[in-house]
């Protein structure tokens, strides 16, 4: 089959790959040039475990094109997937500025049947939103063409993400044309090959299901996190809280894990666009409103912990940070729990010296500029060079080679023999008998 891709970002590029490599002839679209010049030349826009081998495989042999022209891409092709941002407008509502422009354009040029297939995370009732625009260009062009607009919410993680697309737990495509359906049906074959994961329903089914999935974790991890304040206060490790209710196959152990907070380009947003959709019906929504304020809450757990040992202030204090991404695997730190620790310790006049094994030129391009100048944040090329004379070390992002310290390197390294652990990775009884001080996620003290 041809399909067109449009957006060229994590969601657009992991898609566009996988069903290239399913032999599908595959155009990525995106208005980003460089971005698309890079993808030409082999340079991948983003961090993705595996992704650039399925790239520039799938490149060379002549199934994946990159371009950001989209009428290029439109001989022939019935199939065209919305993959763009729908990053958080003011009021937290999902801003459909970008998935509306590409259906105009797409309007502007179609000329024959097609399926518009929305995979952005989109609000529900948006499917009827980009048929309307998609609609209104045809009617400029005087033109009376029939066409389809299918949601097909993607639910992939970023460091997982080429296995979670070509292993999906479950496709869920929305849709009422028996002709849309087909087309899903046929391109999702090679997904559904020993059994059958497509689940299909309504448009808005499909829209609502993305929501409710995001936010079913985001609350598993705020649920936690409050019986991890819970547990720091009642003299209770919460370690072993969530090891016997995890056990319990209800629950299970999955998105339970205590921490400084989520981030990400996902969770943040959805929830709270979920809540402007609740509200925008007249109905509020407790349980989203608390799971978006106990991670804003979390996510200042560094600051409350560092202020309980050293005081209010931190100038003239230096902190090694181990992790910026927001998560391990990916180079994202949009949202990230970082952030917020950093603008902190940057107010509160600290140094900082930090470190992360992909989000380095992320960091560099999206931490204010000022911070670098003052000389008061540094970005250094090891995790070891990142506690050289620090008063603590800081653990963000759980990435594996933080996973077992060198304690001997950092015992020589540290002027403050002092772990703030926001991901609970380490064993507070191993740390404290080297001679640390240890801080943990409703650990006790
Ligand atoms: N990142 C994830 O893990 C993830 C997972 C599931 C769903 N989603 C959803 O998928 C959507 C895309 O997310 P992402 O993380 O891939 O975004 P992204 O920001 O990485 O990529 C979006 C791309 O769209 C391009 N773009 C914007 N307007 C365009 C236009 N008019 N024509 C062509 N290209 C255009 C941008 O240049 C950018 O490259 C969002 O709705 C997001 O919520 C993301």
């Amino acid at each position: 089959m041809k399909l067109t891709i449009i957006g060229t970002g994590y969601v657009g590029l992991v898609s566009g790959a996988c069903f290239a490599e399913m032999g599908n002839q595959v155009y990525c679209v995106d208005i980003d040039q460089e971005k698309i010049e890079g993808l030409k030349e082999g340079r991948l826009p983003i961090y993705e475990p595996g992704l650039d081998a399925l790239v520039a495989n799938n490149h060379a042999e002549g199934r994946l094109h990159f371009t950001s022209n989209l009428q290029e891409a439109m001989e022939e092709c019935q199939l065209y997937f919305i993959a763009v941002g729908t990053p958080p407008g003011e009021d937290g509502s999902a801003d459909l500025q970008y998935v509306l422009a590409v259906a105009k354009e797409i309007g502007s040029l179609l000329t024959d049947y097609a399926v518009i297939v929305n995979k952005s995370t989109v609000p529900v009732g948006t499917a009827d939103t980009v048929r309307e625009a998609l609609q209104q260009e045809l009617d400029n062009r005087g033109l009376d063409l029939t066409f389809d607009v299918v949601s097909n919410p993607e639910f992939l993680k970023e460091g997982a993400a080429i296995d979670d697309f070509m292993k999906p737990d479950r496709i869920v495509v929305g849709t009422n044309s028996p002709r849309a359906r087909e087309m899903m049906h046929q391109l999702y074959a090679p997904f559904n090959r020993n059994h059958e994961r497509t689940i299909y329903m309504g448009v808005r089914d499909a829209e609502m299901t993305k929501y409710a999935a995001n936010s079913m974790l985001a609350t598993k991890i705020s649920f936690i996190n409050e019986m991890a304040n819970l547990c720091e206060l009642m003299g209770v490790d919460v370690e072993s809280v969530r090891r016997g209710i995890g056990s319990d196959s209800r629950i299970g152990f999955s998105f339970i894990y205590p921490g400084c907070g989520y981030g990400g380009s996902c969770f943040p947003k959805d929830v709270q666009a979920l809540i402007r959709m609740a509200q925008q019906v007249g109905f509020e929504p407790q349980v989203l409103q608390s799971v978006e304020n106990r991670n804003q809450f979390q996510k200042g757990w560094f600051g409350r912990q560092i202020r309980r040992h050293f005081g209010d202030d931190l100038s003239g204090l230096t902190f090694g940070v181990w992790g910026l991404a927001f998560k391990p695997g990916t180079d994202d730190m949009r949202e990230a729990s970082a952030k917020v620790l950093l603008a902190d310790l940057m107010a509160a006049g600290a140094n900082v010296l930090a470190y992360d094994p992909v989000a380095m030129e992320t960091a560099a391009r999206e931490l204010p500029a000022e911070w670098f100048a003052s000389g008061r944040l540094r970005l250094v090329d090891n995790q070891y060079q990142a506690l050289e004379g620090v008063d603590a070390m800081l653990l963000v992002t759980e990435w594996k080679p933080f996973r077992i310290p060198d304690l001997d390197a950092m015992r020589r390294t540290m002027k403050q023999r002092l772990i703030f652990d926001g991901r609970n990775q380490y064993d507070p009884a191993l740390i404290r008998s080297a001679g640390f001080g240890y801080v943990g996620v409703g650990r006790l003290v």
